[in-house]
C-alpha cells in the first residue's frame, strides 16, 4: 500500500474489500441502498439537474426546520432555495464530486427526495478523511432516514472511497443529529468553540468521528442487527 499513491499505509485491506480503490474519485458517482426504515425505503443517488422544483418546495417549506443547523449563506433563505438556485448548485457539487473534493447525494424515500448528504472536503495522502453533514425533510423526521443514510455512506466511503476517517461537527442543541450519530456510534472527541458561522453567528460545534477500525463489519450491518433496519 505506497504511501506515494496517496493511500494511507498500515490500513491493510480491511476498510476495502474489493482492493484499494482506484480512480480520480474514487466512490463517484454511485448509487446506495435501499434499506428499509419506519419512514419507508431509503436510498442514496448523485443529484440531478431536474431535482430543482423537489428540492426547492421541500426548502422553502421547511425553513425553521433546516436553517438553525445549516453554515449562514449568501442572499435571502427563499433565493438561496428557489428553484432557479439548484443549477449552480448542481453543478457545483458535480464538480467537486469530479475533482475527488466530495462525495455528494441526494436522499430519497420510496424513490421521492427526501434531503441530501454529503461528504465534503476530501483529504487523500496520510489524512484520507472528510466530514459528513445531512439534512432530512421534516415531513419524515423520527423515521430513520438520516441514521440509514449516514449508515450507508460511511460504509461506501470506508469499503469502496478509500476514505480512512469521518468528521460530523453538531451544535450541542441539536438533540435529533446528536442522536443520529450516537446510534450510530460515532465518538465525541472535542468541543471547536465559535467554529461555524450558522444562522448568522459563529456557533459552537461538538466534533465527532469514526474510523475503519471502528466498525469492522460495518454500519449498515449493525443496524440491522439491532432491528433498526432491513435490507428488502
Ligand atoms: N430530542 C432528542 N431526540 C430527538 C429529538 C429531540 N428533540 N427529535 C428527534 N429525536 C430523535 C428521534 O427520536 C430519533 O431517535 P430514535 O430513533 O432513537 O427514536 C433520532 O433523534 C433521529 O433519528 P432519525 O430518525 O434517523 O433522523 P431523521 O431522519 O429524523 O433526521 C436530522 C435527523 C437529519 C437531524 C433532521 O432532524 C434534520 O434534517 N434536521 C435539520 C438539519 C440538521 O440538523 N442537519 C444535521 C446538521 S449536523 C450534521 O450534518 C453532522
Amino acid at each position: 500500500m505506497p504511501a506515494e499513491l496517496g493511500l494511507p499505509t498500515g490500513a491493510g485491506d480491511a476498510g476495502w474489500p474489493g482492493g484499494a480503490p482506484t480512480g480520480r474519485h474514487p466512490g463517484w458517482p454511485a448509487r446506495l441502498g435501499p434499506i428499509a426504515v419506519g419512514a419507508g425505503l431509503v436510498e442514496l443517488r448523485p443529484p440531478r439537474l431536474f431535482d430543482s422544483s423537489a428540492w426547492s418546495r421541500i426548502r422553502l417549506r421547511d425553513r425553521l426546520h433546516l436553517e438553525n443547523w445549516e453554515p449562514t449563506g449568501p442572499g435571502r433563505w427563499e433565493e438561496r432555495n428557489a428553484s432557479m438556485s439548484w443549477p449552480s448548485q448542481w453543478w457545483a457539487l458535480r464538480s467537486l464530486a469530479r475533482h475527488g473534493q466530495s462525495l455528494p447525494f441526494v436522499i430519497t424515500v420510496d424513490g421521492e427526495l427526501a434531503g441530501q448528504i454529503t461528504v465534503g472536503n476530501v483529504v487523500r495522502g496520510a489524512l484520507c478523511s472528510a466530514w459528513i453533514g445531512y439534512w432530512v425533510a421534516s415531513h419524515l423526521v423520527r423515521g430513520g432516514v438520516a441514521t440509514a443514510a449516514v449508515a450507508m455512506l460511511v460504509d461506501h466511503c470506508f469499503a469502496d472511497a478509500g476514505l480512512h476517517r469521518l468528521e460530523a461537527t453538531v451544535r450541542p442543541e441539536n438533540a435529533p443529529s446528536l442522536r443520529v450519530l450516537g446510534k450510530l456510534g460515532f465518538k465525541q472527541e472535542g468541543l471547536f468553540r465559535r467554529y461555524l458561522d450558522v444562522a448568522g453567528d459563529w456557533r459552537d460545534h461538538l466534533c465527532f468521528a469514526l474510523t475503519v477500525e471502528d466498525v469492522p463489519t460495518g454500519l449498515v450491518n449493525r443496524l440491522v442487527g439491532q432491528g433498526r433496519a432491513r435490507i428488502p
